[in-house]
């Protein structure tokens, strides 16, 4: 089994991708923009053979990918990263291989498309729609109403993204975002966030999760002094995740889904009903992969790696605990961590129950919460009973402080 791997070095989580390819047996032949002197170990570790390459232009990019692997034959190609994920369906026409199409990608990145395609097959998705104009903009939102969102058709990480209560504050946002191409501008859904998360083969869901967003994503990408919660959780078939599960699946099967990971985010409304927020054909970043491995005690990374590869999962997925994962960010005047304060107290009081934590180490340069989406450390704390572990989960958010000085 021969796969082709986008970018095993970067972003942080995509060696272990790298390592689960390379565990089922694959020879991996990783492509990347890095120099092969600056892989991290494990990707180097996990590869047969590597190639440097530039991405800026994508024709090119294929071509040298084609011929640094001519008289090799090609049985996938994978790409965990969405920023590659276009080049990677490109590839796969090229080398004639299965896997995501051109066609069923541009389904999965643009925000438009996938919202049409999922209330196509009669799903409920805010109101909605496509604007590359200040003059299209103003339509829509007519049409959508106010609380208004406006976002990038292709955005990450909450960035550019806007609430707006009245025709002002749409305006401020419109100038806000003058220099997006394209916006999407959509009815705000008033509710929780969750995610639905799968791992597919042959159109089957050999692995689902649903966690639970703690606050609203967009919510922690304005204020700095948050901490962001995500909690897997336990028994996705009780009344709070179900919705979102039962969505999840129609949604799966209305874009044809057939083979890798699956990222969809949605909102549970007060009344219980679950509204199709976004849906990505690539794993969940922000360490979310980690988080299921510690609810499930499985290892997605080579799991996923199963499915692609040989169509199947045979680790155990019975759910064993709920987990949540907790990211802080240094609070404080300066750029130096200095302190873990309450650090001991919490270890003693729930220790048994923390299944990994990592913090930037006292003495280190606080990270950038704009461009670490991990902050200064994350923890995981886990337990079958889902009260308990929101008490964790909130005691390591209100009593740790990673103290910057
Ligand atoms: N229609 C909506 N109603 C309410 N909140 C919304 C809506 N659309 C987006 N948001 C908020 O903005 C955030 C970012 O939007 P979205 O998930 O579409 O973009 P993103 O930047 O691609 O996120 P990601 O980092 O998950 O790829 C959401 O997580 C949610 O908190
Ligand atoms: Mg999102």
């Amino acid at each position: 089994m021969n796969v082709v791997f986008l970018s095993p070095g970067f972003p942080a989580e995509m060696p272990l991708f790298a390592r689960g390819l390379a565990q089922v047996g694959a020879n991996v032949y990783g492509v990347g923009d890095q120099p092969a002197a600056a892989l991290p170990d494990d990707a180097r570790a996990a590869l047969t053979d590597y190639l440097q390459c530039s991405f800026g232009d994508e024709a090119a990019a294929v071509e040298r990918i084609r011929s640094w692997l001519r008289g090799r034959s090609i049985d996938r190609v994978e790409c965990s990263w969405e920023r590659l994920m276009y080049l990677a369906a490109q590839l796969r026409q090229t080398f004639g291989v299965p896997g995501m199409t051109v066609e069923q990608t541009a389904i999965v990145r643009d925000k438009e498309r996938m919202k049409e395609a999922v209330e196509g097959a009669g799903l409920r998705v805010p109101r909605h729609g496509r604007a590359r104009s200040q003059h299209e903009a103003w339509s829509v939102v007519e049409r959508v109403g106010y609380p208004a969102i406006l976002k990038p058709i292709d955005g990450a990480g909450s960035q550019n993204t806007f609430r707006c209560n009245d025709a002002s504050e749409f305006e401020a946002a419109l100038q806000r975002t003058r220099h997006v191409e394209e916006i999407s501008v959509e009815e705000y859904v008033e509710g929780e966030e969750l995610t639905y998360d799968t791992v597919c083969a042959g159109g089957r869901v050999l692995f689902e999760n649903v966690s639970w967003y703690r606050p609203k994503p967009m919510i922690l990408a304005q204020n700095e002094w948050i901490s962001m919660q995500n909690i897997v959780l336990k028994d996705i078939h009780a009344e709070f995740p179900r919705p979102g599960v039962e969505l999840g699946r129609e949604v799966l099967q209305a874009l044809g889904f057939e083979v890798g990971f699956t990222h969809m985010e949605w909102f549970r409304t007060s009344a219980g009903e679950a509204v199709f927020g976004e849906i990505g054909g690539r794993p969940p970043g922000a360490r979310l992969v980690h988080a299921m491995n510690y609810g499930y005690d499985v290892d997605l990374f080579t799991g996923w790696a199963e499915a692609v590869c040989f169509g199947r999962l045979s680790q155990d997925v019975t759910p064993k605990y709920n987990a949540s994962m907790v990211f802080k960010r240094a609070q404080g005047d300066g750029e130096t961590v200095v302190a873990h304060r309450g650090l001991g107290e919490l270890l003693q009081r729930y220790g048994q129950h923390i299944a990994s934590i990592e913090l930037t180490p006292i003495g280190q340069p606080k990270r950038d919460w704009r461009k670490v989406v991990v902050g200064d450390g994350w923890i995981v704390v886990r337990h079958e009973n889902l009260d308990f572990t929101l008490e964790m989960s909130e005691a390591f958010v209100s009593d740790l402080l990673v103290v910057a000085g």
